[in-house]
């Protein structure tokens, strides 16, 4: 339905996106998950038209949408990072507001701001007025107002950083709904993993620009679950015991720490055997080891050769 193809900016001489290919079938939710400045923002704006791409092409079923930028802006509703609300008026009438700008007819303009008002669960409190809301409550009138043209792609930039846990739960509920009972085809973007993995059927993970990893959520899990990340303490450290280490079979990444090592391996549980051994050997003893249940950290470890930057 919609497609990235190569899709690039450059900033200066900085390459914020470097030739992202991304993909979103219909009825689809889809995460894009990354740590701050990883040009999850920027790509988005690419996609809604709003930041023209130094190379690259966004395609809506088919057709390039860069030099008509009309119809995208149709089928697309997007909930910016930043909250864009007119505090000193009302829900409700920041909502007439988005829907003239949107282009809604008059005549059902009325009809759909109390049905968006009904989706986030804010009806009875539209004629108050935004500054008195909470965040999360005007991240609420947020998705609202992208709903209002009856998008077919709603895509979401961090809609739950910084809220109530409440508004948290809302808003995922609510995009779930959406997604499932609807139709809605979802591009979440997100920080966090646990929300990506209650929503979406499919992820994408960027740093720097790229795509690093991409699949079904149950294909990076197992990215995540077959490997383990071992903390080993130790009496003292050796070039040597760390070069045994790298050499054993199932290990993939030795790093040292300030007590000992870091070790990144299959089945970490299995390892002790020969950690102890090797140790041994050089007359080293294991003070303490760790195995440490896989996180999205870990994966990022795995695939960038560092931790995660936040
Ligand atoms: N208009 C701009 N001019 C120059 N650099 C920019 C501009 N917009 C973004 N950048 C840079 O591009 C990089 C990616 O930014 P972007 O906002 O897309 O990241 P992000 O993944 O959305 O991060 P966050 O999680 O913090 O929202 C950052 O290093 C940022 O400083
Ligand atoms: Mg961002």
């Amino acid at each position: 339905m919609l497609e990235t193809i190569k899709l690039s900016k450059r900033f200066k001489d900085k390459k914020v996106v470097d030739e992202v290919n991304l993909y979103l079938n219909k009825g689809e939710s889809v995460g894009l998950l990354g740590p701050n400045g990883a040009g999850k923002s920027t790509t988005i704006s690419m996609i809604s038209s709003l930041l023209r791409p130094t190379s690259g092409d966004v395609k809506l079923d088919g057709k390039s949408t860069i030099k008509n930028s009309s119809e995208i802006r149709n089928v697309l509703g997007v909930v910016p990072q930043e909250i864009a609300l007119y505090e000193e008026l009302s829900a409700y009438e920041n909502l007439k507001f988005f829907g003239r700008a949107y282009r809604v007819k008059k005549a059902i303009l009325e009809k759909r701001i109390q049905e968006v008002l009904e989706i986030v669960g804010l009806k009875d409190r539209q004629k108050e007025l935004i500054k008195t809301f909470s965040g999360g409550m005007k991240r609420r009138i947020n998705i609202a107002a992208a709903l209002l043209h009856h998008p077919q792609i709603l895509i979401l930039d961090e809609p739950t950083v910084g809220i109530d846990p409440q508004s948290r739960n809302h808003i995922l509920e609510t995009v779930q709904q959406l997604n499932e009972t609807r139709g809605m085809t979802v591009l979440y973007t997100s920080h966090y993993m646990e929300e990506v993995e209650q929503l979406c059927n499919r992820v994408y993970i960027m740093d720097h620009g790229n795509i690093i990893a991409s699949g079904t959520k149950d294909e990076l899990l197992s990215i995540l679950s077959s490997e383990d990340t071992i903390l080993v303490e130790l009496s003292n450290r050796s070039d040597t015991l760390m070069e045994t280490i790298k050499a054993l079979p199932k290990v993939l990444q030795v790093e040292e720490t300030s007590e000992g090592f870091r070790i990144i391996a299959r089945k970490g549980k299995s390892l002790l055997n020969d950690l102890v051994h090797a140790a041994d050997k050089e007359g080293i003893q294991i003070l303490n080891y760790q195995v440490e249940i896989p996180s999205l950290e870990d994966v990022f470890l795995h695939l960038t050769g560092k931790t995660l930057r936040d």
